[in-house]
């Protein structure tokens, strides 16, 4: 069986009064799942929510991570000092990266490398643009995120990688992928892993879908058979959305 995984990535909101805050809630309401829980706030509020949430099955992951060990990378964050957090999950890829600081996929299959070395999970996200998807790229566009950012992993280190899906113009946009679309290009990815890899490693290996995702289409898009969850932007900022959408899965 694959695990199921909701993940709430805060991006740059909430600052320590209102993790506290948000977690607090989430932990008064928080139902009985067997999916795997995850947020990801600010580097900032991850250890006041690491603290928050240490008696809870809610796991705390990093947004974001620089690939060197260490030295002079003005404001960015190692993966031992993630870990000395007790940080052991990061998201990479995010469109937001690629977009808004110029992370290519030679720069995340660094960061990739970097944090299968130190034994962390990584949430690899990826997706086309629309422009991409109106002119029929897609796939090929996904298959080329994947294969440059992933496909120079040994086969054992799949264990740590989670791919989420996540179409550039279905994020923060309240523009879904449809469930069809979204289970289309799951199988194609799991299709594309299989090939690369090993049938097996494609089965196991967790796909999420992101981009727009609200309690009121969760359940249909975490009902395709591929689709193996959700990482979840704007409704993660909100205790009730959150859980419902945990309620979902
Ligand atoms: P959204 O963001 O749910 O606000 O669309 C998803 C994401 O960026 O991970």
């Amino acid at each position: 069986m694959r695990r199921k995984i909701v993940a709430g990535n805060w991006k740059m909101n909430n600052d320590l009064g209102q993790t506290d805050e948000l977690l607090t809630e989430l932990l008064k309401k928080m139902p009985e799942t067997e999916a795997s829980v995850m947020v990801a706030p600010s580097f900032i509020s991850l250890r006041v929510a690491y603290d928050a949430l240490i008696q809870s099955p809610i796991e705390v992951i990093a947004q974001n991570m620089h690939f060197a060990e260490s030295g002079a990378y003005t404001g960015e964050v190692s993966a031992e000092m993630l870990k000395s957090a007790e940080i052991d999950t990061v998201i990479l890829g995010h469109s937001e990266r690629r977009a808004y600081f110029n992370e290519t996929d030679e720069t995340l299959a660094k960061k990739v490398s970097t944090a299968i070395a130190h034994d962390m999970t990584v949430v690899f996200c990826f997706g086309e643009e629309l422009t991409d998807r109106k002119s029929n790229r897609h796939f090929e566009v996904v298959e080329s995120q994947l294969k440059k950012g992933l496909f120079h992993l040994e086969s054992q280190a799949w264990k740590n990688i989670i791919l989420a899906y996540e179409p550039v113009w279905a994020i923060g946009t309240g523009e879904t992928a449809t469930p069809a679309q979204a289970q289309e290009m799951h199988a194609f990815i799991r299709k594309t892993v299989a090939e690369q890899y090993s049938s097996d490693i494609a089965d196991k290996v967790s796909i999420l879908y992101g981009g727009s995702v609200k309690p009121d289409n969760a359940k249909e898009i975490f009902s395709q058979a591929d689709v193996d969850g959700g990482l979840i932007g704007g409704a993660s900022l909100n205790a009730k959305d959150f859980i419902a959408i945990i309620e979902a899965i």
